[in-house]
């Protein structure tokens, strides 16, 4: 998504969080990924220019954080929802209807697999099994699984949500 990319390089970012991630283990070895995931969870994800920071101040090539941000899927270089929304799409819950339910949800939320709401509350992903076939179709919103969905059970869940903070 061209237009994210965008979105995220124009987007200005106080490099104050960071900075002090940074101080934290500035001169440790194996520095690398303990501040990348304290960047994350300070900010959400890993915001552009904080990946040219972290290169300049751990004196690392960006390439090589590039590197680190592609392999290990915990990071996202895009801002996310507060609530993540991961729609099973393994084969039990396939054959029970996993494709209706993620088009309902994409629908409701005005959203696509692997994107996220313009007031950033929701993300949407496909996911393989979860391991509550037993519950088919699945869905799951952060640590919450909620299971036998209906299109009527996805309005109440994304209410419940839409109401919380
Ligand atoms: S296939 Fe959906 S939980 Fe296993």
């Amino acid at each position: 998504m061209s237009s994210t990319v965008e979105n995220v390089q124009e987007e200005e970012v106080d490099l104050t969080a960071a900075n002090q991630v940074i101080d934290k283990y500035l001169n440790m070895k194996g520095a690398l990924m303990p501040v990348l995931q304290e960047i994350q969870e300070s900010y959400g994800y890993i915001p552009e220019p904080t990946v040219h920071l972290t290169a300049e101040r751990l004196n690392v090539y960006p390439s090589q954080i590039y590197g680190v941000l592609t392999f290990y899927a915990q990071f996202h270089m895009e801002p996310r929802g507060r609530y993540i929304v991961r729609v099973c799409m393994g084969t039990a819950c396939h054959v029970k209807g996993a494709g209706r339910i993620g088009d309902t949800i994409h629908e409701r939320l005005g959203i696509g697999h692997a994107e996220t709401t313009e007031d950033l509350k929701f993300t949407v992903e496909h996911v393989a099994c979860i391991g509550a076939c037993g519950m088919a179709p699945v869905i799951m919103v952060n640590e919450g699984t909620y299971g036998s969905m209906s299109v009527q059970k996805i309005d109440e869940v994304l209410a419940k949500y839409r109401e919380m903070e």
